[in-house]
C-alpha cells in the first residue's frame, strides 16, 4: 500500500483511489479563472482541518494579504497555513510599496501566518532558503507554488525558464511535501505544457477546465496523469460554491 495525501476536496479522492501519493509534485493546469488557486488553497486548508497536516502557500502573483482577503468568503481557517508572497520589485507597479529584504521581513513577521517578500528578481536560488526554512519551521506536509506563469513574466530566455523549473522541481522533490505546482494553460492549447517540460517533471497532472457550452461556461476536472496509481479517466464536472471546490465524479462533462 502506498501512503497517500487526501485532498479532502469532495469527490476527488475517490477519483484518485484515495488521494495523491505522498511526496508527489502535481501540476495543476488551467486557464484564467479555472479555479487553480482556490483548489490549491482548499487542499492546504483541508490538510490542517481534516488531516493534521500543515501547509505552505507560495504566491508569485498576489500579495499575501490580498490572498487572505480573497479566500475569506469560503470560511477556511488559514491561520495555520503559512502564506508567502514573492513578488519581484519590477513586477510591482504600486508606488508606495516599501521593499524589504527577506531578513527584515522574517524578523518582523515572526508571529504572523504570512510573509510579503519583494525580491529584486525571483529565482529559485534566492527563494529556496525561505521555502526550506518555512517548511521546516511549520513542519509542512503540503506545499503550493502559485504559479509558473510568473516565471515567464520575469525571464525572457526559454532555456533559463526551463532551468528554473528544473531547479524548482528538484527542490520540491527533496522537501518531502506533497506539492502543487500551478500553471496557466491557455484555452484551446493542445497539452498542458507551457514550457514544454512541466508535465514530464511532475508525477501527476490535474487539468481544470472552464469551457463554453452554448451561452454559458461549465467547469471541469480531469486527472491527466498520476504515476503509480489507478485513477479516473473521465472529464467530470467541477463547481465552485460557497464552501469552495466540489467535484462530481459521476457527472461527465461530455456525453455521447
Ligand atoms: N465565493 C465564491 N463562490 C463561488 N465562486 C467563486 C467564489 N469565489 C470565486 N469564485 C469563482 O472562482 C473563480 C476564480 O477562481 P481562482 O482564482 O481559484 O482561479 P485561478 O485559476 O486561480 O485564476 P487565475 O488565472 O486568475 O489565477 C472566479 O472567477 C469565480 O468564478
Ligand atoms: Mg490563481
Amino acid at each position: 500500500m502506498i501512503e497517500r495525501t487526501p485532498t479532502g476536496i469532495p469527490g476527488l479522492d475517490e477519483m484518485l483511489n484515495g488521494g495523491i501519493p505522498k511526496g508527489y509534485t502535481v501540476l495543476i493546469a488551467g486557464g484564467p479563472g479555472s479555479g487553480k488557486s482556490t483548489f490549491a488553497m482548499q487542499v492546504l486548508a483541508n490538510g490542517v482541518s481534516k488531516y493534521g497536516e500543515n501547509g505552505v502557500y507560495i504566491s508569485l502573483e498576489e500579495r499575501a494579504t490580498d490572498i487572505i482577503k480573497n479566500f475569506s468568503p469560503f470560511g477556511w481557517d488559514l491561520s495555520k497555513i503559512k502564506i508567502i508572497s514573492m513578488i519581484p520589485q519590477k513586477a510591482s507597479l504600486a508606488k508606495d510599496v516599501k521593499y524589504l529584504s527577506p531578513e527584515e521581513v522574517s524578523g518582523k513577521a515572526e508571529e504572523k501566518n504570512y510573509l510579503e517578500l519583494n525580491p529584486k528578481r525571483f529565482s529559485v536560488d534566492t527563494a529556496k532558503d525561505v521555502i526550506i526554512k518555512e517548511v521546516a519551521k511549520t513542519n509542512a506536509k503540503r506545499l503550493v507554488i502559485d504559479s509558473l506563469a510568473g516565471f515567464s513574466m520575469q525571464i525572457n530566455d526559454p532555456f533559463e525558464i526551463r532551468q528554473e523549473i528544473l531547479g524548482l522541481s528538484n527542490l520540491l522533490n527533496n522537501l518531502g511535501c506533497t506539492s502543487f505546482l500551478l500553471t496557466e494553460m491557455p484555452e484551446g492549447q493542445k497539452g498542458v505544457s507551457r514550457y514544454g517540460m512541466e508535465e514530464f517533471i511532475c508525477q501527476g497532472v490535474i487539468a481544470l477546465y472552464n469551457i463554453r457550452k452554448g451561452s454559458e461556461r461549465v467547469r471541469g476536472l480531469e486527472i491527466l496523469k498520476m504515476r503509480g496509481t489507478k485513477h479516473s479517466q473521465k472529464i467530470v464536472m467541477l463547481e465552485i460554491g460557497p464552501k469552495g471546490v466540489v467535484v462530481y465524479p459521476d457527472e461527465e462533462l461530455y456525453r455521447e
